[in-house]
């Protein structure tokens, strides 16, 4: 199956506040100079927001990785989770055709989607409402037949139950995703024949179910709202005194975790700024004073990364070039955190050398950061200090 744009796009597109938040959260759980590995997540919340991924969503998500266009829509047009056209309002309803559900009866749910919304699969129903596809297995093979339907899974599936389900949605109610013919999970219908003492202390629903109904996010718009934005893996959670623990619990259910410890540098690291003064450790495990104020300030110390008072100093153009010298421009890129697309952004400003950057006053910083689209880059990726040292290197 050919996977291509939409031949009609919108203007434009933006997440929503508490999107765009929880987007550039993301970015923070890879490493440094890494951060294009939150492209799926990333394509996928714009999905979740629009419904389907839209030209100028995967150009939108491209920007904030600093990756070209291209390499933004290679990755959406392989995977099939990411629809590049529009669905139904309501909903997309992916029925699983492969070898269980066939078996158990997927031919017969396609003839319930052919007949309620569209001949044919990403065709959208008269109203608008609804759309459907027919997708390889989707790992519930013990529950077949089965459709995905948003984010859920409906299982044991009837091409009744499903008629019924479609006429649900379109009424505006949202049916309870998981088993349909009222079996727990995938146990056996009428309920457990061995390790019956595992049987007490279930929830109503199976978990995914449950922590579904329990925030809401069944079949619906992801505007960010629906839950608080956690930050784990970082320093602390930006809505909570403490990071809290993402596990399956409800989200108001979650617990705090213990401060992560500063980082051990490896030997012989002379990061600037991680090494202290006299070159010796301030404690026995090896972490260094400057790394355990780098950590409590989850970012690294440096000549680029000013106190907050230092960072509100004003703007100031530094000197720039209209062209690189004789020798040709230097490679950009080479600082990590940098890629083709600020690299553009930077030359055009009139920045084409490491040495150029490595001599940026605080409020020179702070000019060139206010005409980047994603602030904080100068100072989070240490410019300062990798351009100074690619500059040495001649
Ligand atoms: S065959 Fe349908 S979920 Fe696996």
């Amino acid at each position: 199956m050919l996977r291509r744009l939409h031949l009609e796009q919108p203007d434009s597109f933006a997440f929503t506040p508490e999107n765009q938040a929880w987007a550039e959260k993301q970015l923070t759980k890879y490493p440094e100079g890494r951060e294009a590995s939150a492209i799926i997540p990333l394509l996928w919340r714009a999905q979740e927001q629009e419904g389907w991924l839209t030209r100028p969503a995967i150009e939108t998500v491209a920007s904030m990785l600093n990756l070209a266009y291209m390499r933004a829509l290679e990755v959406a047009s392989f995977y099939f989770m990411f629809q590049l056209q529009p669905v139904g309002s309501v909903a997309h309803i992916q029925v699983c055709g492969t070898t269980s559900c066939m078996i158990c009866g997927a031919e017969d749910l396609v003839a319930v989607c052919q007949e309620k919304i569209a001949q044919n699969p990403h065709e959208l129903s008269s109203d608008g409402k609804f759309s459907w596809e027919e997708v390889e297995c989707l790992g519930s093979c013990a529950n077949a037949p089965m459709a995905q339907i948003g984010k859920d899974y409906y299982e044991d599936l009837t091409a009744v139950r499903m008629g019924e389900i479609i006429d649900e949605l379109a009424a505006g109610q949202v049916p309870t995703p998981g088993p349909q013919n009222g079996r727990y999970a995938s146990e056996p219908l009428k309920g457990l024949t061995t390790l019956t003492e595992f049987d007490a202390g279930k929830h109503q629903y199976n978990a995914s179910v449950q922590l579904a109904s329990d925030i809401g996010d069944t079949v619906k718009r992801i505007d960010g709202t629906e839950v608080p934005l956690l930050a784990p893996w970082g320093q602390a959670a930006p809505t909570t005194n403490a990071p809290v623990q993402v596990t399956g619990a409800p989200a108001n259910q979650q617990k705090p975790v213990a401060k992560r410890p500063a980082v051990k540098k490896a030997v012989g690291d002379k990061t600037p700024g991680a090494t202290p003064s006299k070159n010796k450790p301030a404690s026995k495990d090896g972490i260094t004073k400057q790394e355990a104020n780098a950590d409590s300030a989850a970012k690294p110390r440096g000549k680029s990364n000013p106190p907050a008072s230092a960072s509100a100093s004003a703007e100031k153009k530094p000197r720039t070039l209209s062209a690189p010298r004789k020798a040709g421009a230097d490679d950009l890129k080479r600082i990590s955190g940098v890629g083709p697309k600020l690299e553009g952004v930077l030359n055009e400003l009139g920045f084409w050398h490491f040495d150029q950057i490595a001599k940026w006053t605080d409020a020179e910083v702070a000019w060139v950061d206010s005409r980047l689209k994603f602030k904080g880059r100068i100072e989070r990726d240490n410019w300062i200090d990798q351009a100074a040292k690619l500059a040495a290197e001649g």
